[in-house]
């Protein structure tokens, strides 16, 4: 039976399996801590995406921060996904996996004039634009090329997406693109400028949302705001509404995409805006749920106040509980039948209380044993660190009973290798 939220993860014959592979089995051939992806586990969270948006002009541009490993964004590259990208580094990525240039989006609040150059060369799809500085700052790149830059605003509605602080974007107080009021105005400016060629508009309220009422809010104000700009002359042919769409880390019931996509369509439809191509950014719905962090346990500490169950991964290797209080589910790889269970910490071996992964959990534990930190896919690796000179963790990819490593595991000469001695 695959575990809840996870359908190509699941117990058979009372071992762990990725897809047919076992998981004990991976973390013996490769090492840990590992991270594994489940092919079959992404191209099955696409599949309900692709499904809603059949017959509409549409782009789902997978946001390449969950999870940038070259075989990620092969896999969508070849499911014919476009990418949302936030920095130079992240496009270069995307053309070393086969992406199209093309299909590309480049969002966030800070690029730099040499990341807008790199982007027009190869011809990016749009700009997510998200303030008249940049703006100004992207017309005069463009213009010093000779090219004409294709932007989307991004605006920001002013929606609380119900979601961890950390993770919210589409309020005023939240760095992120330009507010609602100023919108038009910022329109007007880049419909002046003579190096940028208005496209669309965009929209990104935050992430891990669990609930489809903020994004339908969102949607009207979006479309309040292409109605507006329409008026005065200004043609928008997408929007671009951004990603977000959570997972089911323990006991969450996001919607499904499609049920999500179907109510975002019947909304354009029933206010007349079915004709426009709609632009999609998800990055956690897609890979969240394909990834496990596979971990040995290291010692066991039992106390009279809190029993520590000490893990070789650690929060170098997974920020997100310790930075967003987040809880992802912990389970072993081969549970031990019958075995007491005790209530744990599972914590790492950095230098900081902070260093933990779980707590509180009922597990029926052994030095030596395997676990997996469920959940894992999306911003597991792609947020991990070197603290504490711990190189990165290896990664495989998984797919039916094959498994083989997409990102050798970092050694400790890696992490030294671009220092010196002083003189
Ligand atoms: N588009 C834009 C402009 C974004 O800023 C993001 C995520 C996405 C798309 C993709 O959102 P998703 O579908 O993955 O929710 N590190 C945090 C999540 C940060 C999300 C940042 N932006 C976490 O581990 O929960």
């Amino acid at each position: 039976m695959s575990l809840p939220g996870h359908p190509h993860i699941a117990y058979r014959n009372g071992a762990l399996h990725i897809e047919d592979c076992p998981a004990a089995d991976l973390a013996q051939r490769f090492g840990t801590p590992l991270y594994v992806y489940s092919r079959g586990s992404m191209l099955a969270a696409l599949a309900p995406y692709q499904r809603a948006l059949a017959g509409r002009r549409h782009l789902v541009c997978y946001a390449v921060k969950a999870n940038p490993n070259l075989s990620v964004l092969q896999t969508f590259a070849r499911a014919g996904c476009g990418f949302d990208i936030v920095s130079g580094g992240e496009l270069e990525r995307v053309l070393a996996a086969g992406g199209d240039a093309g299909k590309v989006v480049f969002s966030g609040v800070g690029k730099t004039r040499r990341e807008m150059a790199r982007a027009l060369e190869v011809g990016v799809r749009c700009f997510n634009v998200e303030s008249t500085a940049e703006l100004e700052a992207l017309s005069e790149v463009a213009q010093a090329h000779g090219k004409r830059a294709p932007v989307s605003l991004r605006v920001n509605p002013n929606v609380d997406a119900k979601t961890h602080p950390y993770i919210s974007t589409g309020l005023t107080h939240n760095k992120f693109g330009i507010a609602h009021e100023e919108a038009l105005a910022a329109y007007r400016r880049a419909a002046e400028l003579p190096g940028i060629a208005v496209h669309g508009i965009d929209c990104h309220i935050g992430s891990q949302i669990t609930e489809p009422g903020p994004y339908l809010d969102a949607l009207d104000k979006v479309l309040d705001l292409i109605e507006a700009v329409e008026a005065e002359g200004i043609r928008l042919t997408h929007i671009d509404f951004g990603g977000g769409l959570g997972i089911t880390y323990t006991d969450e019931a996001p919607p499904a995409a499609d049920a999500l996509i179907t109510a975002l369509l019947k909304r354009l439809d029933d206010r007349g805006h079915g004709q426009r191509e709609l632009i999609l950014e998800p990055g956690r719905s897609l890979v969240g749920n394909a990834g496990v962090l596979l971990t040995e346990v290291l010692y066991l500490k039992p106390s009279a106040h809190k029993n520590f169950c000490i893990v070789d991964a650690a929060m170098n290797d997974l920020l997100r509980p310790t930075l967003y209080e987040a809880v992802m589910g912990i389970v072993p790889c081969a549970p031990r039948a019958g075995a007491a269970e005790h209530t744990w910490d599972i914590v790492g071996p950095v230098c900081e209380s902070g260093d933990w992964l779980g707590r509180d959990r009922r597990l029926a534990v052994q030095a030596g044993d395997v676990l997996a930190i469920l959940s894992a896919g999306a911003y597991g690796m792609s947020m991990a660190s070197h603290y504490n000179t711990r190189p990165k963790p290896a990664e495989v990819m998984v797919d039916g009973a094959e498994a083989w490593i997409v990102r050798e595991r970092e050694t400790v000469a890696d992490l030294f290798a671009r220092e010196q001695l002083a003189r």
